[in-house]
């Protein structure tokens, strides 16, 4: 054979796989344990990009995000673990969906339509994320798995009874992941009640676009965002909009997150109000990372966003590819109404009632710069 076509050959073959690209999208499941004498699963999306999504139905977790940095590496850039049984076990929510309320509600009490309701108090003095058993530790249902075209779809459901977790109300709540083609991670949230109740979904990833060579301290931030809702000793808001304009809070132009941190004390775990309060869909954030060249934007529907920047993350837990986190080695951008919202008649309001259907979208958007 002539040198020429042999060299045709291999560029041909080349042209048909880039490497880390794929001819087509895919959706792959595996059987991954068994929860509450369920079944469990952990389903593989995959783009035409090569980007690659792990999701489990338990918890509707999304467990590992794969994208490429500069030079076209594929790494994860989330915090969790190889099994099922690290999520089964004590870990501070890595990639779950939460819910019943995302964040806190003060003293596990809130009150309704003149009916009081009591909640676990599961974080000091407060209700966190959703009480003992969130949903986080339940087992989905697959309503939809597919992997079409142009994105790859995984839709799960959960139906929360009626004071589960002392929350009133049978709550269907169903969350569909879709990756797409512009390596976006799109999650729809919608939910249905039989009596008034309150609702704050959001999910709980805790981004590394190191891949967990480092902490996240180096990671530059952009937060369009102007005003927080400080919070007192317990983490709950005290009510008013503090301007950001001039704090370490002030993320409006690029900032690395280890920049100030030093002057917020515990580090940053605190809710911003985004520029919409109307369900609009908006731009939250940008994080880039200099030396992967990593870039994550964070879209939502939502008024607020929990910047948490894995302040109690302490070394204790060893996760995905033996990376031991320890604090600051993920950062989390949690969508969300305000924290304690039922107790906040100020903030906008978390009430869904029988006949209204709720719904939320964010998205997590990867590229490189
Ligand atoms: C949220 C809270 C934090 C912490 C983490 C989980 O981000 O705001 O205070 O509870 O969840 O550890």
């Amino acid at each position: 054979m002539k040198t020429s076509t042999v060299l045709l050959a291999v560029l041909v073959l080349f042209a048909g796989c880039k490497p880390g690209k794929n001819s087509e999208t895919s959706l792959a499941t595996l059987q991954w344990g068994q929860a509450d004498g369920l079944p469990v699963h952990q389903f593989t999306l995959a783009n035409k990009q090569g980007m690659v999504v792990k999701i489990s139905d338990f918890g509707a977790t999304i467990t590992q995000i794969w994208v490429p940095d500069k030079k076209g590496l594929l790494e994860n850039v989330v915090l969790g673990f190889d099994s099922l049984s690290g999520y089964q076990g004590e870990h501070p929510y890595f990639g779950a969906l939460v819910g019943r309320y995302g964040n806190r509600i003060a003293k596990g009490m809130f009150t309704l339509n003149d009916t009081v309701y009591t909640l676990a108090v599961n974080n000091g003095v407060n209700h966190l994320h959703g009480g003992l058993k969130g949903f986080n530790k339940h087992v989905f249902s697959v309503d939809t798995a597919y992997a079409a075209a142009d994105s790859v779809v995984l839709a799960l459901s959960y139906l929360s009874a009626d004071r589960e977790e002392g929350y009133p109300g049978n709550l269907k709540v169903q969350v569909q992941y879709v990756l797409t083609e512009n390596n976006e991670i799109k999650i729809s949230y919608k939910a249905e009640t039989d009596k008034p109740t309150v609702l704050n979904l959001t999910n709980h990833s805790y981004f590394n676009l190191t891949s967990g060579k480092e902490d996240i301290l180096g990671h530059q931030l952009v937060l369009l965002a102007d005003s927080i809702t400080p919070t007192d000793s317990t983490l709950i808001p005290t009510g008013i909009l503090a301007p950001v304009s001039g704090t370490p809070f002030d993320f409006t132009t690029p900032h690395a997150i280890g920049e100030r941190i030093s002057q917020v004390p515990g580090g940053y775990d605190i809710n911003y109000k985004l520029r919409n309060t109307t369900g609009t869909f908006v731009k939250a954030a940008e994080v880039y990372e200099p030396k992967s060249g990593r870039v994550l934007e964070a879209f939502t529907t939502e008024p607020g966003v929990q910047f948490y920047s894995g302040n109690f993350l302490d070394g204790t837990l060893t996760g995905f590819n033996g990376v031991v986190y320890k604090q600051h080695f993920g950062f989390c951008l949690e969508t969300q109404h305000f924290p304690d919202s039922p107790n906040q008649p100020a903030f906008p309001s978390v009430v869904l009632k029988p006949g209204e259907t709720y719904r939320q979208l964010t998205v997590y958007k990867f590229s490189i710069r």
